[in-house]
């Protein structure tokens, strides 16, 4: 399939993931990340573009809607490959059990949240304050760079216990906590849900090696695709918005290999 538009490392296809994913070359992926409408029930707008994600209330026409995709996105991946597919509280659970019935429930590796806790809180409720990520390996054995997920660990270590702990901290949880970028930051486009680089960052890490592939295709203004490409991986975007891969070819363009 020809690319709308291409770079050192990168290409970005114009149109519904539904056909793109239909010709991109099978087993060719080591990471598939989608971060796709998340049934607000609203249309999505931002300073730099917009999105529907208005579904009727129809759960069930939006489940089927994302796992025909998904499952359209299944035979890119290679044997160690993985797809990590970021949705919220509204339907995240509906997702999951179609996913299962795609990847099969065994293939389910981890529920990954991404807490946040930014914002103002609720008076009547818990704040929610994380996104939920869905992590499926094609196969048994997906890739896991278990040195790349280390955080610095909790308590305080005495020194003469030094030697039983590993220098560069702990292998993280399931709990990824990773502030938004204020509005001001350099990497803040003014996407509608535009996610963080530090959280794309740490993903591409923690599931590729260098040299893979890294598909994302809702990629919205390119984030998954800037810190692939930045972290030496290359890139594979897509998205039914013109404005969206304007931004992300312009994100691209200063990312460097
Ligand atoms: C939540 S945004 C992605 C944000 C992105 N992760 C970022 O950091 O900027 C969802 C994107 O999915 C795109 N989209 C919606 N339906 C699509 C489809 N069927 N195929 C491809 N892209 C789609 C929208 O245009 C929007 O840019």
């Amino acid at each position: 399939m020809k690319p709308r538009e291409r770079g050192d490392g990168w290409e970005l296809h114009r149109g519904d993931c539904l056909g793109v994913a239909a010709g991109l070359e099978p087993s060719s992926f080591a990471l598939i990340y989608i971060d796709p409408p998340f049934f607000t029930g609203a249309r999505r707008s931002g300073e730099r573009g917009a999105y529907g994600d208005a579904w009727g209330n129809d759960v069930a026409r939006y489940t089927d809607h994302i796992g025909e995709r998904i499952a359209a996105m299944k035979p890119l991946l290679h044997e160690r490959g993985s797809i990590l597919v970021h949705l919220d509280w509204r339907a995240v659970h509906y997702v999951k059990v179609r996913c299962d019935a795609i990847f099969g429930a065994n293939r389910f590796m981890n529920e990954i949240v991404w807490s946040y806790n930014s914002g103002g809180g609720s008076k009547k409720r818990y704040g929610r304050k994380h996104d939920t990520i869905l992590w499926y390996g094609a196969g048994p054995n997906p890739v896991f760079n278990a040195d790349a997920a280390r955080v610095p660990y909790d308590a305080v270590i005495a020194k003469k216990r030094a030697h039983l702990f590993h220098e560069r901290g702990k292998v993280s949880g399931d709990v990824l906590d990773v502030s938004r970028p204020p509005n001001h930051a350099k990497e803040w486009v003014g996407w509608p849900d535009q996610k963080p680089l530090a959280l794309l960052d740490r993903l591409v890490r923690v599931h590729t090696n260098e040299g893979d592939r890294v598909g994302d295709f809702f990629c919205g203004s390119g984030t998954t695709l800037v810190a692939a490409v930045a972290a030496g991986r290359s890139a594979v975007g897509a998205d039914i918005s013109e404005d969206a891969l304007r931004v992300s070819a312009e994100r691209l363009a200063g990312a460097g290999r």
